[in-house]
């Protein structure tokens, strides 16, 4: 074990050396077994996954596309049985459907597509003496899809900015869209951030309204057909049909998996932007606070505090209660400052301090008040553009813009936040924003991990980099301040998760070190403060998300597996999980300790 002494509980496995295999890789006396495949039957009568002949119908009730975020929720009264809910981030075409022709993409594949899309609900079943997990069909599985039914809640909702021919209410939405990562919420619900949604929506040059036209841009929504071209089927994708309906996309969405009849919520207050996720932390009085970062370059980082207090139990009332706490609130975007900003020369290099730390405040943007009111805190924006527009509200009032603030999570040993900064090749470019403090790198490849420690329900917080990710072997790369000879690499942190004993585990999306994505379990306190050790390694081409690290078990997402940079539009890198000259499939994946035990004891 490196570093002397024993290796900190949960963390006592052999690291996994970096690498290119068409596989998962977990230590030695670990194994692994995908849980659940893009087309496996997640309804009753759902036909088999046939790669030949998918379709909407069949779609509709499998498990989609892309997977990101898991949570693993357990079914009270059922010993070993869990809702596992799953987001589908997005669909590759070219790996869906045989013969796929990007220009001229039919309405069947269209019509799969949107079903691939959304999210998952299904009931898996546990084993004794293993972590393997198997889907059942439940009572409560689902399939939530681009098609279904939403419900706007907050200031926005029945805004004119969110009207629509289909809908001039401005309350119910179809479907949610690039559902990325997300958040398990103490009340028993589960969080999702829509994130890329610019994506979707074609033709915005033709919007010739200058507002219009400069909210759309800073949305990254340009001009032109869209990448999948659904405008040729759903005028609600073309913007100079309904120039709203873009507005609709882009918001924390709140599912209660417990009642597959539920219509799911979009929640406006927390404000639209490219949420990544959305996590949770109730301080002592009952307040929730929930963290989002914005995942774009030179984006900002968001907390929403309640107004109202969550109520304990799982009872009906209390659900009914704890569904609206994101409704009311304060949404505050965050200002850094660095102890040492003079040193600060865009390398990597430490400050005379011995770390990348500094202070850092939360500036109110929009308060909901708990009659539904809501009041804006930024001047020449009214309450419903600031829910709206929040990263216009963001630029108004000054916010540091960080290197892609990707999942922004509490640790619920310590409460303290921790925030993957994925990378920013365009950091310190012609134009662009140099290196400061927080986010200390030109041309930022690997990425870094944010530690806050924030006042929750108040404004202030202090702040220090735990981890400069790379090559330890480079100079522009920090561990916490643990011997660099000693962890494994570790390139573009995405999402975060927590053990039972308080590490914080990494997974990783597009590492630039030239091998595989995977996840690592990171040290945070102590003298091994900095240990960071590679657990698995994900099949070429995919990226590593939605860890859940449980004391028996890990579960990991293994999406776009097959999907390299650019080179391989109709040419997948994987065969994995089928093996063959299978096409890939995106998959969850639970790995354990050989015979059972503890994970990393
Ligand atoms: Fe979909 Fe920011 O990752
Ligand atoms: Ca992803
Ligand atoms: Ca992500
Ligand atoms: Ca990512």
């Amino acid at each position: 074990t490196a570093g002397g002494g024993e290796a900190p509980a949960g963390t006592a496995f052999t690291a996994v050396a970096p690498n290119t295999e068409d596989a998962v890789v977990v230590p030695e006396g670990y194994e692994q077994a995908v849980v659940i495949r893009w087309g496996d039957p997640v309804l009753p009568g759902a036909p088999a996954f046939d790669f030949a002949n998918q379709t909407p119908q069949a779609q509709e009730m499998q498990f989609g596309f892309n997977n990101d975020f898991a949570g693993l929720l357990p079914v009270e009264g059922q010993p070993n049985t869990y809702l596992l809910v799953v987001n589908h981030e997005y669909t590759t075409e070219p790996f869906m459907f045989a013969g796929y022709d990007p220009e001229n993409p039919t309405v069947e594949q269209f019509q799969t597509a949107i079903t691939a899309h959304g999210l998952s609900v299904v009931q898996v079943k546990g084993e004794a003496g293993t972590g393997r997990l198997t889907p059942e069909f439940g009572p409560n599985n689902r399939r939530i899809t681009a098609n279904s039914e939403f419900l706007v809640t907050g200031p926005a909702a029945g805004s004119d900015l969110l009207k629509t021919t289909a809908d001039p209410t401005g309350t119910r939405v179809t479907g949610t869209l690039n559902n990325c990562s997300g958040g398990v919420t103490p009340w028993g619900t589960v969080l999702s951030g829509e994130e890329n949604f610019n994506q979707y929506f074609a033709n915005a040059e033709q919007v010739t309204d200058p507002t219009v036209a400069a909210r759309l841009k800073r949305y990254g929504i340009e001009g032109g057909a869209s990448e999948r071209k659904w405008e040729r089927f759903d005028p609600r994708f073309d913007l100079v049909q309904e120039p709203n309906e873009a507005n609709r996309f882009g918001y924390v969405v709140e599912v209660n998996p417990w009642d597959p009849a539920s219509t799911p919520i979009k929640h406006t207050a927390m404000g639209r932007f490219k949420h990544e996720a959305a996590t949770i932390y109730v301080t002592d009085d009952g307040t929730v606070v929930s963290y989002s970062g914005d995942d774009e370059r030179f984006d900002y980082m968001y907390k929403f505090v309640s107004a109202r207090k969550m109520m304990p139990g799982n009872g009906q009332s209390s659900m009914r209660h704890n569904l609206t706490i994101l409704d009311a609130g304060t949404l505050y975007v965050a200002k850094l400052s660095g102890d040492k900003p003079d040193q600060i020369d865009g390398s990597g290099k430490l400050p005379s301090s011995g770390r990348f730390a500094g202070k850092g405040e939360w500036i109110p943007l929009l308060r909901t008040g708990e009659d539904g009111k809501a009041e804006s805190l930024v001047d020449g924006m009214s309450a419903e553009e600031v829910a709206v527009f929040t990263r216009l509200a963001g630029d108004k009032v000054g916010a540091t813009k960080m290197d892609r603030p990707e999942d922004f999570e509490p640790n619920p040993k310590t409460g303290k936040v921790y925030v993957a900064l994925t990378n920013n090749t365009k950091r310190g470019e012609d134009g662009k924003p140099a290196a400061d403090e927080p986010n200390p790198r030109n041309n930022n490849k690997n990425g870094q991990v944010l530690e806050i420690e924030d006042e929750h329900a108040g404004t202030g917080f202090t702040w220090n980099l735990l981890l400069v990710c790379g090559d330890p072997a480079a100079a522009d790369t920090y561990f916490g301040g643990f011997d660099k000879t000693q962890v494994s690499p570790i390139s573009c942190p995405d999402n975060l998760a927590f053990d039972p004993h308080g590490n914080l585990w990494i997974s990783t999306d597009g590492n630039a070190l030239k091998s595989n994505d995977g996840l690592f379990s990171v040290v945070l306190d102590g003298d091994r403060r900095g240990e960071t050790k590679q657990f698995l390694t994900v099949p070429k081409g995919g990226e590593t998300c939605g860890p859940i690290i449980e004391e028996s078990r890990v579960v990991v997402c293994v999406q776009h597996p097959g999907e390299l940079d650019g080179a391989n539009a109709d040419q997948p890198a994987s065969h994995w999980p089928d093996g063959g000259a299978a096409q890939p499939r995106p998959s969850v994946v639970a790995a354990w300790k050989s015979g059972g035990g503890r994970v990393g004891i």
